[in-house]
């Protein structure tokens, strides 16, 4: 059975989870935040500094949970002002980044419906082959608007800043735009728009 496969890039708060659930649902497909896997990690080694990377275990069930050498852990750990910056800072390390990439292809791989799946490498490097590759982009004014609106980590337009430059001038899959991909800046424009587009794309593959 051909399953659909669509990828989202693209820097902090500029609603690739809204877009991705809402063409998940529309899709009947499962949806997924590749940043998920890094922010457990990163909260993993806040509590455990000892531990070596290679020692790392990291799984996705069947319902999409996350679970690392036995441990899960809730949306607030993950989502916290600590651990946005500690996921960008791990997220640096080949290692680290290599253990996330074969965790997100055996959920691929495994998965019974189609994947909608955002991050900052899902099109550039870990799903290049995927249906439709989408770059989401916004002005970093209206970000971290939206972000100070959603979030309770108080990620402030200096944060996304910071985060941005690191996610994109990194050595190891840095944050650009896909080849081929579908690039949208939904800076003044509402996410019902936004997923008009891509199904009118996703109609073209
Ligand atoms: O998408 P997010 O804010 O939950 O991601 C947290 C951090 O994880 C982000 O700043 C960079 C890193 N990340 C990454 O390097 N590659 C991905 N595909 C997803 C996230």
């Amino acid at each position: 059975m051909m399953r659909i496969l669509v990828t989202i890039d693209g820097p902090s708060g500029v609603g690739k989870t809204t877009l991705g659930s809402l063409l998940a649902k529309d899709l009947g497909a499962s949806f997924f935040s590749s940043g998920k896997l890094y922010r457990t990690i990163a909260s993993y080694l806040l509590h455990n500094p000892e531990f070596l990377v290679h020692d790392l275990s990291l799984s996705i069930d069947n319902e999409l949970n996350i679970i690392l050498n036995d441990t899960s852990f809730s949306e607030s750990e993950l989502y916290s002002k600590e651990i946005n910056s500690k996921s960008s800072e791990i997220a640096k390390q080949k290692d680290i980044r290599e253990i996330v990439s074969k965790s997100l292809l055996s959920l691929y791989e495994h998965l019974s419906t189609g994947l909608i799946i955002e991050g900052r490498d899902m099109g550039t490097v870990v799903f290049p082959f995927a249906n439709l590759k989408i770059y989401l982009d916004a002005d970093i004014k209206v970000r971290a608007q939206r972000r100070l609106k959603q979030s309770n980590d108080s990620e402030t337009m200096k944060d996304l800043q910071i985060r941005d430059e690191n996610d994109m001038n990194r050595d190891q899959s840095p944050l650009k735009i896909p080849e081929n991909s579908l690039y949208i800046d939904n800076t003044n424009m509402d996410m019902v728009e936004v997923v008009k587009i891509v199904k009118e794309n996703l109609k073209l593959q």
